[in-house]
């Protein structure tokens, strides 16, 4: 079964296409992967900007899907499935994303798999190798497990019995981690996206600065992020009064980081010591951020932790392709995989 996966939900418009064996013995294969970020486009603009988005992704999804079939020579009649990421996301580009997928698919008179974003970053840890052309079996993974989520949109903590069975502990209630990293490398002129780039500052410095850990005496699994922003911006500020800041940006960018991650460990020690566990599972566009998954496996170090590979944490088409092969043999309906919708189909 050949499934042909398109991610467009924020600022990367991704394309890949998935073989399966019928055997049930989860085998599969990534025939193609195809990713076209738009970071330079938004650059300029500190952030995403959801119209340019969709432009973007409006321009790169006919030519990605061109690149595509060249390099594999598939005839799109062959394609068994057509899956996309309905959400969530930012609107104009879902809608560019999903238009795109519906018109392939009446062409060809398939049918549509429509995938959770978030469900299919939860599920990008069952893959193990990101190589075209070689079968692979699903990854086995030890349940329960507490998951998190920590990407550009979202910080969400859950309790997976498995894939199937889950329940949400707890999530941001303003700002998530991802957009955080980003705002705090903003406030010290670092470009976006800045997650990255203050990850490289932060390994030429200290945690020499105090910055809060918030929420992490509150008996609830919720995180807030937009406080200690805030209490980052009047630092660098006194820093910058003081005419230290230039020295003193990567020290700053450590504090930050530090602060932000162990706010992440403490609350899913917490969530350990409430559930009792066998694996802990982190995903989203964050743990690419390898100081972070040296500080879980760390402090974790009795627990399974599963991350998926650093290339698939951020958003990619081969998620939502390998996703939705899971969403077709349960028969799922796309509003019971919802974590936190912000758009349905
Ligand atoms: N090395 C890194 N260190 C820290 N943060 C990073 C790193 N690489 C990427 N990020 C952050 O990950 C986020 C993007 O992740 P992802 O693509 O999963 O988010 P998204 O798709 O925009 O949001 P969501 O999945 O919630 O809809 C950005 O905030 C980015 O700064
Ligand atoms: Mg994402």
């Amino acid at each position: 079964m050949k499934i042909l996966g398109f991610e467009t939900t924020c600022d990367e418009t991704g394309i890949s296409l998935i073989e399966f064996k019928e055997n049930k013995k989860l085998e599969f294969k990534i025939l193609a992967h195809k990713l076209r970020t738009q970071v330079e486009v938004h650059s300029k603009y500190g952030g995403i900007v959801p119209i340019l988005a969709a432009r973007e992704h409006k321009k790169n999804l006919p030519i990605l899907l061109d690149n595509l079939i060249k390099e594999t020579k598939i005839n799109l009649k062959d394609v068994d499935y057509f899956a996309f990421s309905y959400g969530p996301g930012l609107p104009p580009a879902l809608v560019e994303g999903k238009e795109f997928v519906v018109r392939l698919a009446k062409r060809y008179d398939k049918k549509i798999i429509p995938v959770n974003h978030l469900l299919a970053h939860f599920y990008s840890i069952l893959i193990s190798k990101n190589k075209l052309n070689i079968w692979q079996k699903v990854r086995k993974i030890e349940f329960p497990a507490i998951g998190l989520l920590i990407s550009g949109g979202h910080t969400i903590l859950v309790h997976f019995e498995s894939f199937e069975k889950f329940k949400k502990l707890g999530e941001t209630l303003d700002d998530a981690i991802g957009e955080s990293l980003d705002k705090a490398a903003r406030i010290l002129g670092l470009e976006y996206p800045g997650g990255p780039k203050l990850e490289k500052l932060a390994k030429k410095g200290k945690p020499l600065f105090n910055l809060p850990r918030p929420m992490v005496n509150q008996a609830n699994f919720n995180f807030s992020f937009a406080g200690l922003k805030t209490a980052f911006w009047e630092l660098v500020e006194e820093v910058r009064r003081l005419n230290k800041l230039e020295e003193a940006k990567a020290d700053l960018a450590n504090s930050y980081q530090k602060a932000a991650f162990e706010t992440l460990i403490i609350k899913v020690k917490k969530a350990l010591d409430r559930y009792s566990v066998k694996s802990i599972i982190v995903t989203g566009g964050v743990i690419s951020n390898l100081t972070l998954r040296k500080m879980f496996l760390k402090f974790f170090k009795n627990k399974k932790i599963y991350f998926p590979l650093k290339e698939l944490s951020t958003d990619n088409g081969i998620n939502i392709a390998f996703a939705s092969y899971f969403f077709i043999e349960k028969a799922l309906e796309p509003e019971k995989l919802d974590i936190n919708p912000i758009t349905t189909i």
